[in-house]
Parts: C-alpha cells; sequence; structure tokens
C-alpha cells in the first residue's frame, strides 16, 4: 500500500504484533459500506467512472459474500482490514486501485467503528430492556411480599420484595439512557477527513452521511481521526451496566444463601459440588459479578490509551478496539445471563416475610407516629429506642399498614416500566 516509498517490507516477525485483523473481523460489514458511499461520492467528484463504480460496488459485493460464508482469504501482508478489503478489491478489478483516492484507513478506522458502536448501542439496550422486563415483571408477581430492606447489610426497615426488585429495575433503565447517549454520540460521519487534514478532492460529506443515515457529519478532520470519545461513552454504559448487575448478583447470591435463604435457587440455573453432596451454588449470579471486572477493565485500558496521545492519528488507537469490543461483548453475555436468572428467581414468601415481621422493623414508622401526634423528631428517636434497647417496643401498625404507608405504587410503577422496554426489548 506504501510501495514506493519503500525498499523492504515489514519484518515477518514484526508481521502478527502489528497485525489487527483478529479484532477487525466486528468491523468488515461497516467497511464495506463506507467503501461503498465512499465510491459513490468520487464518482459525483467526477474521480471514478459510471462503470467504474459499478465494477467496484460489484467487487465490494463479492468480498461481503465472501466475508458471510467465511471463505474472504487473508494475506500475510494484510495489515487490518481496511487493506484486506482494498487488496483484494483490487484483485477483483483494476478499478479498485483508485478506490482509496482521498480517503485514510484513519478515518475508515473511526468510520467502522462509530457505526460498530452505534449498532451496538442498540442491542445492548435491547438486552438491558429484556432485563429490566423481567426485573419489572418479578416485582408485580411480589409486589405485595413484605421483605426487610437493609442498610449496612443490617435490618433497616420493612419494604416489599417487589419493591427492591423495581429498585435494581430503575437503575438498569437509567442505563438504557447512558446508551441512548453513546449511539448518539457515534452518529457523526468523518469519511473525508483523510489521514488529517480533509482532501482536496471534492467529497460531498453531507449527502455521505445521508445516504448512511447519519445524522451529522464531523467538524475537525484532526479532531475526527483521534477522537474515540464515542467509543468511551458506549463502555461507560457498558460499565454501568455491568456494575447494576454486579450489584443485582450480590444480592441474588446474599438471597440464596442459608442465612438469608431467601430465594430458593431452580436446578437450571444453579451448580453442584464435585465434591459435596449437599451442595447448590449460584454460580451464575457469581459470574454476572466477576464479569464486571471485564468492563470496568476495558474502560481503564482505553482511557489508558487515549490520554496523553498527541493529535492525530496514532497507532495505539488499534488498542482501542480489543477494549471496545470486550466491553460490549460481556456486557452483551452479562445481560442475557443475568434475564434467564431473574426469570427464574423464587422467593421463599414464608421465609422473607417472617423475616419482616421483626417488630423493630417499624421502629422508624413508630417515631413518625409520635411526630404526627406532635412530638418533637429527636424526642420520638429517643423514646422509640429506648423502648427497643428495653424489649417494651410495640409496633403502631401491622407490617401491611406499615408498608402502604410507604412503599406504594409497586404494580403501578412496574406496569409503567414494563410498558416503556416493550417496544426495544428482545
Ligand atoms: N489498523 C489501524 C487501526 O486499527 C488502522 C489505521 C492505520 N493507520 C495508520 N496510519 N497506520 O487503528
Amino acid at each position: 500500500m506504501w510501495g514506493g516509498r519503500f525498499e523492504r517490507s515489514l519484518l515477518p516477525e514484526l508481521e502478527e504484533f502489528a497485525s489487527s485483523l483478529d479484532a477487525d473481523q466486528y468491523l468488515y460489514h461497516f467497511d464495506l459500506q463506507g467503501s461503498v458511499v465512499h465510491a459513490r461520492a468520487l464518482q459525483k467528484a467526477g474521480i471514478l467512472s459510471g462503470s467504474e463504480l459499478a465494477e467496484i460496488e460489484r467487487g465490494l459485493q463479492q468480498i461481503r459474500t465472501e466475508f458471510e460464508g467465511r471463505s474472504f482469504a487473508f494475506a500475510e501482508t494484510d495489515e487490518d482490514i481496511h487493506t484486506a478489503i482494498d487488496r483484494r478489491l483490487t484483485e477483483l478489478t483494476p478499478a479498485g486501485a483508485k478506490l482509496h483516492a482521498g480517503r485514510s484507513r484513519n478515518e475508515q478506522i473511526a468510520f467502522d467503528l462509530r457505526l460498530y458502536c452505534r449498532e451496538e448501542a442498540q442491542v445492548a439496550t435491547a438486552v438491558l430492556a429484556s432485563v429490566v422486563d423481567e426485573l419489572a415483571a418479578k416485582a408485580e408477581a411480589y409486589a405485595d411480599v413484605p421483605m426487610p430492606g437493609y442498610t449496612h447489610l443490617q435490618r433497616a426497615q420493612v419494604v416489599t420484595v417487589g419493591y427492591h426488585l423495581l429498585a435494581h429495575a430503575e437503575a438498569l433503565f437509567r442505563d438504557i439512557d447512558r446508551f441512548a447517549v453513546a449511539y448518539e454520540n457515534a452518529e457523526k460521519m468523518p469519511l473525508g477527513s483523510g489521514a488529517l487534514a480533509g482532501t482536496t478532492l471534492p467529497l460531498a460529506r453531507e449527502a455521505m452521511a445521508r445516504e448512511l443515515g447519519l445524522a451529522r457529519v464531523t467538524e475537525n478532520s484532526m479532531d475526527a481521526v483521534s477522537d474515540r470519545d464515542f467509543a468511551l461513552d458506549l463502555v461507560y454504559a457498558c460499565v454501568s451496566t455491568s456494575i447494576h448487575l454486579s450489584r443485582l448478583a450480590e444480592d441474588i447470591v446474599l438471597w440464596a444463601s442459608s442465612e438469608f435463604g431467601f430465594v430458593r435457587l431452580a436446578d437450571e440455573i444453579a451448580t453442584g459440588s464435585s465434591l459435596m453432596p449437599q451442595k447448590k451454588n449460584p454460580d451464575i449470579a457469581e459470574l454476572i459479578r466477576g464479569r464486571a471486572g471485564r468492563s470496568l477493565g476495558a474502560f481503564v485500558a482505553l482511557a489508558t490509551v487515549l490520554k496523553g496521545l498527541p493529535l492525530t492519528y496514532n497507532r495505539d488507537l488499534q488498542e482501542s478496539k480489543e477494549s471496545l469490543f470486550a466491553a460490549v461483548d460481556n456486557v452483551l453475555q452479562t445481560g442475557e445471563a443475568a434475564m434467564v436468572l431473574v426469570e427464574h428467581l423464587d422467593f421463599d414468601r414464608e421465609r422473607v416475610t417472617a423475616a419482616a415481621s421483626d417488630p423493630t422493623l417499624r421502629a422508624t414508622d413508630a417515631a413518625e407516629e409520635l411526630v404526627r401526634k406532635g412530638t418533637p423528631f429527636h424526642e420520638a428517636h429517643e423514646e422509640i429506642g429506648r423502648l427497643v434497647r428495653d424489649g417494651g417496643f410495640v409496633p403502631p401498625w401491622d407490617v401491611e399498614t406499615s408498608i402502604a404507608k410507604r412503599v406504594f405504587g409497586v404494580a403501578k410503577r412496574a406496569h409503567a416500566i414494563r410498558r416503556k422496554v416493550a417496544r426495544v426489548k428482545l
């Protein structure tokens, strides 16, 4: 590709180190899409004839078929997906040698990654929507089952199982917005940026963007080829989702313990021990919890690649791909596992209700009842605290009344959430 300037090629022992072909498999679809649009723009600019364009389009289509049929043959010298496609196209048609006019791999990779991020933001949204829907469905099923709510992992106030599940649903519901932001931030077309400083060829960038269904074009070519903020945004959405799924998983691990005994692990979502015959373990929840590390690691790796890079393109940016793909794959796989896990959650209504019947979980309600009758809160707190300490505390209401006064609207909120995610879920 740069044969003219070079007398010798890269040492074979460095070829694999420099190659990004493995990671690039994720991108061939977008690279071909960008090439078609670039070819059409070259034709409109008078660089390609109508028949050359037709040949290029036919060649690119042929290459697509080869990729889809897994018959595309990479050459030793293919450094990345862009060089591989360009090399193959030139084999298929002499017009292929004209396609790279006015463009650079630096803009191609920025373009491919933006389209990848846009698409995966949508896929992740669908997976998340399904997890949220399962959580809200469970919340509906257990809307009124009393349960202790915890702070510091100490029983605090009585809530319901449905309310607790909805708390997890709300967190993941917010992540859907994060993916929407990532989607929007990816939606800018960098084609026409060249290596860093644009091109003298008259490419109609707005028209190219329209053809791709992209809302906007990038404004500054130097920024466009070195910017990976959109990838960082998507990976952050993955990190946030992973954190939330991990916290949900941790609750499930606790609930499944003999000490809590709040959920029964169905055989289909549990694993046993090769040594201890009696064991039933929440491995799936633990894996979901453990997997959060991958997303967070990917975020740190990506941010570390970006920090300190001088403008514009530097080869370090090649390293941004692995982290991005790892975080996205991780969140999709974890989300799908979480969806199944939640679907099979089976609460032991009696045990949860028994745990919630501890009268001291209504001590705060009792203090507030005194406040309603005119006692200053600090005095009420003191008075109820003393009764609890001396064993003479009697709650003002039964559990149901206590819950009804604070934790209401579970079914209504669950229903509203389910309606909102219905359109995007898997
Ligand atoms: N393989 C490179 C990447 O993934 C593509 C761009 C290469 N550009 C360059 N000037 N070496 O980032």
